[in-house]
């Protein structure tokens, strides 16, 4: 028998769908973040993040279907994320996933993938120190 996947564990579709609505709830009051989406409900954007993280957890690979392979970094890149915007972007998904109640070691694993992804798309350094690479 094959272990269950994490998306099994907690209980499939249902469990991502609240997360991703209260970490967009929190994305659609914040001033650094509201205006890098384009979307005016949210919502596509709501959907897109959805699917790619019920697919990186294992559930339907719906995701790939629509938007092709994730590349994360290449679709990041239009957007300033700067050490500000990445920690406002964990502070709102820390909250979503706090109110999810997930027993360990689920919560761990959930929150440790979120933090590492959060800092690999990091992409934009301060000007001062920016300027130290042009000199
Ligand atoms: C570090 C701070 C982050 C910022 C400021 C940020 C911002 C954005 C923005 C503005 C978009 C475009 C919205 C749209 O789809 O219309 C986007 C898309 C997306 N983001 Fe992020 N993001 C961050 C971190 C993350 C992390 C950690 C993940 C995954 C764990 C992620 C996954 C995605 C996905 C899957 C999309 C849709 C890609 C597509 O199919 O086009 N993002 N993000």
């Amino acid at each position: 028998m094959t272990e269950a996947s994490f998306y099994e564990r907690v209980g499939g579709a249902d469990f991502f769908t609240a997360l991703v609505d209260d970490f967009y709830a929190g994305v659609a009051t914040d001033d650094i973040l509201r205006p890098m989406y384009p979307d005016a409900e949210l919502s596509a954007a709501n959907e897109r993040l959805r699917l790619f993280l019920i697919q990186y957890w294992g559930g339907p690979s719906t995701y790939s279907e629509l938007r092709g392979h994730p590349r994360l970094r290449m679709r990041h890149a239009e957007f300033k994320i700067d050490a500000e915007a990445r920690d406002r972007w964990l502070q709102h998904m820390m909250a979503a996933v706090q109110n999810r109640h997930l027993p360990e070691p689920l919560n761990e694993e959930l929150t440790n993938y979120l933090v590492q992804v959060a800092h690999f798309l990091l992409n934009t350094l301060p000007d001062d120190i920016a300027a130290l690479h042009n000199r």
